[in-house]
């Protein structure tokens, strides 16, 4: 197993890097656990964020559905399972959307699972136009994401990685 190569520099710079190593280690992969637990890592590796990780959406019947549930990650433990529209994990897969959050404490409903976490960031995984994952990514800094880390981390999630 080949390690990830981290460019320093700014954040372009690292995901201009990282994404096609990211995409070499999964490709040929069938697994999406798998493929979730390296890209999980490759990220906080490269990024040393505080939480990257993936909820799964899962059928739930005490939900009257499904609910996301924590699957591959990186970081201290986490909340195990998010109902619909619930914290910023539940809104993005509600919207079918990224969402960007500078600020948690500003957000209605955030579900802190560590007070160290500062800002946040949750891209969907679609598979057939449907959410089935979303990656969760938090930071311990203030406003640690913007439009460019959205724009990678979709550019990555849409590719033909199993997932
Ligand atoms: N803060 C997330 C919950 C997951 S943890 O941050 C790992 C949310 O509000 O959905």
């Amino acid at each position: 197993m080949e390690s990830i190569n981290i460019v320093k520099g700014d954040k372009e710079k690292v995901y201009e890097s990282l994404i096609p190593q990211i995409l070499a280690l999964t490709e040929g992969e069938r697994d999406s656990i798998a493929n979730m637990a390296n890209i999980s890592a490759a990220l906080k590796e490269a990024f040393g964020f505080w939480w990257v990780g993936f909820y799964i959406v899962r059928a739930d019947a005490s939900q009257h559905g499904s609910s996301l549930v924590l699957g591959p990650f990186q970081g201290p433990v986490a909340c195990t399972r998010i109902t619909f529209g619930r914290g910023v994990c539940g809104t993005a897969w509600k919207l079918a959307e990224s969402v960007i959050v500078p600020d948690v404490e500003q957000f209605p409903g955030h579900i802190a699972c560590s007070s160290l976490s500062k800002s946040e960031i949750v891209v969907p995984v679609f598979r057939n136009g449907e959410v089935v994952a979303v990656l969760d990514i938090d930071s311990d800094k203030l406003e640690d994401f913007d439009e460019r880390d959205k724009m990678w981390l979709e550019r990555l999630l849409s590719s033909n990685i199993v997932l």
